[in-house]
């Protein structure tokens, strides 16, 4: 069975509605201003994972709909030349799934030969990508994946792939994609046992493991408190091997908060100074919301903008890029549509009891994580 995917209500794109300020950047009414840009080239993704997608996929969007690597190195000009965009992040759906994707990375790397471009992946299709995503310009890569033992990953991605997605971590490490980053979404009763496995395998191989709580953004709107694994949680779980120590230096907005990871009990001659095994991050979300702090913008696949992950309105800018519109009316509906930025998403510490919170009508596939 499909499930149709709802859609956020459309703002009609007049001029600014609220006295967004000309030339300042991508700000918000809360005192924000966007510098990361995260464009989702295509909603398609390869795999089914539970607490992203229907088992049945979604109705995708038909190819015409997409941007073409010209249209996106178009709105990534418009936003790094007008806008204050400092870094680009390609996402999905899965971005891989996109035959051209080397091309949409070396046609904005060759207008943008100093932008930070990386892309949020599955892995799948990496053994034979990497190299060329590389050579084509890609900075970094993080990489998705949940769980080391196969049962367990075919049942949350509903796809049987492990060995495809640990060999294209071991393809973007080769073709020096650095650093690779591991994301792991951690679910209660079926992959939450494994965090401390998870964080040797990652120690071992060199890349940045994260660990995610889960966040109502799955498109069969299953989510519950009870199945969301908490930041605390997970540090408890890591405790049992490790000794987790904050590890210094600014967060600057990150999603993640950063441990240095240490053995949990020193071997003998080493002391609490020693040099740390690694790091850990953990992306609190729900529990240790970090939305004040936000600096993301966002472009849909279809090329709407969307000021947050969990906004219910998008603004059309495609369909007036493709009717000819100049870099200046891209970035004044682009500015009006940031102005309108919610300040938080409305998820706090009691949970998604606030009558407050509403979920968002698309999954995280079709708003691109
Ligand atoms: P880097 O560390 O710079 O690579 O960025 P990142 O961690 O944002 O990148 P990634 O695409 O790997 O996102 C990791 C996770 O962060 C996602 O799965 C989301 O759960 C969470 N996340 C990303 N963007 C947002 C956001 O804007 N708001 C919230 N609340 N969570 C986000
Ligand atoms: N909650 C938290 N993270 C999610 N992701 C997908 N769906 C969710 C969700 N409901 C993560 C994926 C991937 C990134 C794009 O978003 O695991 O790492
Ligand atoms: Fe930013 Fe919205 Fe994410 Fe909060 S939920 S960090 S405001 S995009």
């Amino acid at each position: 069975m499909s499930v149709s995917l709802g859609l956020p209500r459309l703002r009609s794109a007049g001029p600014a509605p609220s006295g967004a300020p000309t030339g300042a950047g991508l700000m918000d009414r809360h005192g924000r201003r966007a510098t990361d840009l995260r464009l989702s080239v295509i909603d398609k993704c390869n795999l089914r994972c539970t607490y992203c997608m229907p088992a049945g996929g979604l109705p995708w969007l038909p190819a015409a709909q997409l941007m073409t690597p010209a249209e996106i190195t178009r709105i990534v000009t418009v936003g790094v030349h007008r806008l204050g965009v400092t870094e680009l992040r390609l996402t999905g759906g899965e971005p891989l799934v996109r035959p051209d994707l080397e091309d949409i990375v070396a046609a904005v790397r060759t207008t943008h030969p100093e932008l930070p471009v990386s892309v949020t992946t599955n892995g799948i299709g990496l053994t034979t990508r990497a190299a060329a995503l590389a050579e084509a310009g890609l900075t970094r890569i993080n990489i998705s994946l949940d769980s080391l033992d196969a049962a367990t990953f075919r049942a949350l991605a509903r796809r049987d792939r492990l060995a495809d997605v640990l060999a294209g971590a071991e393809a973007a490490a080769a073709a020096a994609l650095a650093p690779v980053k591991i994301n792991a979404v951690l679910m209660a009763g079926v992959n939450d046992h494994e965090a401390p496995e998870l964080l040797s395998w990652a120690l071992d191989h060199g890349f940045a493991l994260r660990f995610i709580e889960q966040m109502p953004l799955d498109a069969d709107h299953g989510w519950t408190r009870a199945d969301m694994v908490t930041a605390d949680q997970i540090r408890n779980r890591l405790a049992t091997r490790f000794r987790l120590v904050p590890h210094p230096g600014p967060r600057e907005g990150a999603p993640a908060e950063l441990w240095d990871v240490h053995p949990r009990t020193p071997t003998a001659g080493t002391g609490a100074g020693d040099a740390p095994l690694g790091t850990v991050g953990i992306i609190a979300s729900v529990t240790e919301p970090f939305c004040a702090d936000c600096k993301r913008t966002r472009i849909t696949a279809e090329g709407r903008i969307r000021s947050c992950l969990f906004s219910h309105e998008e603004v059309e800018l495609l369909p007036l890029l493709r009717a000819g519109a100049t870099d200046a009316n891209l970035a004044e509906r682009w500015r009006a549509a940031m102005w309108a930025k919610p300040a938080a998403h409305g998820m706090d510490h009691t949970g998604l009891d606030s009558p407050d919170y509403v979920q968002p009508e698309r999954s995280m596939s079709a708003i691109g994580g």
